[in-house]
């Protein structure tokens, strides 16, 4: 049998990446955020204004490094406005999100502890068979609050409603709740709230 896998799903700022990360250390799992991959490929293009993938590599995994044909690309330089924005925007084509699928399928076939992964359709596309499956959501005001709360990323309600949009009305893997994903409103919860229900949820699997 498989690793098991933890799938967090979710829009912009619902705080998949806290809560993600305290669980998986919790669980001695891994931790990923997709979400790092679009933001690796939007800056490739913009660096070589180019698609060309070719050579996908994660060099490391805390924090990220990727290297893409030849180029080192940073966690720490991956969290800007205009990457926000055009993350979103690149998360639009299918060559994109076929790469980005594979890129995660291999790495969770070739680690050998558990995984938690969040983004937007991690439960509803790439790993549709994951152990458990997580959709937490919270109203737009509370996650923008969040968003300029988080000195590195911050993004106004207007950019926020944008990338959501782009997110949720694509034709290519929407942020859609998958059928058999638990949802999780986490507005007036605190993390250890959250963190409780999943545990006792991964118990029920
Ligand atoms: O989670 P994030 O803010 O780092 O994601 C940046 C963008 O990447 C997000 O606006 C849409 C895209 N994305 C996606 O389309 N599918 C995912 N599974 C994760 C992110």
């Amino acid at each position: 049998m498989s690793n098991t896998l933890i799938t967090i799903d979710g829009p912009s700022g619902v705080g998949k990446t806290t809560i993600g990360k305290r669980l998986a250390s919790e669980l001695n799992f891994e931790f990923f955020s997709s979400g790092l991959l679009y933001r690796v490929i939007a800056l490739h293009m913009e660096k070589t204004n180019s698609l060309n993938l070719n050579e996908f590599e994660i060099i490391s995994n805390d924090p990220v490094v990727c290297k893409v044909n030849e180029n080192v690309y940073k966690e720490k330089n991956l969290y800007t406005p205009e990457i926000n924005t055009k993350s979103s925007e690149i998360a639009q084509l299918s060559e994109v999100r076929i790469i980005v699928s594979n890129v995660l399928q291999f790495m969770f076939k070739n680690s050998n502890i558990g995984l938690v992964v969040e983004g937007r359709d991690m439960g509803s596309v790439v790993f549709k068979n994951a152990h458990l499956k997580i959709y937490l959501d919270a109203s737009e005001a509370v996650r923008s609050e969040r968003r300029i709360a988080q000195s590195d990323n911050k993004e106004s309600v207007e950019d926020l409603r944008a990338r959501d949009s782009r997110d949720i009305n694509r034709k290519i893997s929407p942020l859609v709740i998958a059928d058999d994903a638990i949802v999780i409103n986490n507005e007036n919860k605190s993390i250890d709230e959250v963190i409780k229900i999943i545990k006792e949820n991964l118990k029920l699997q």
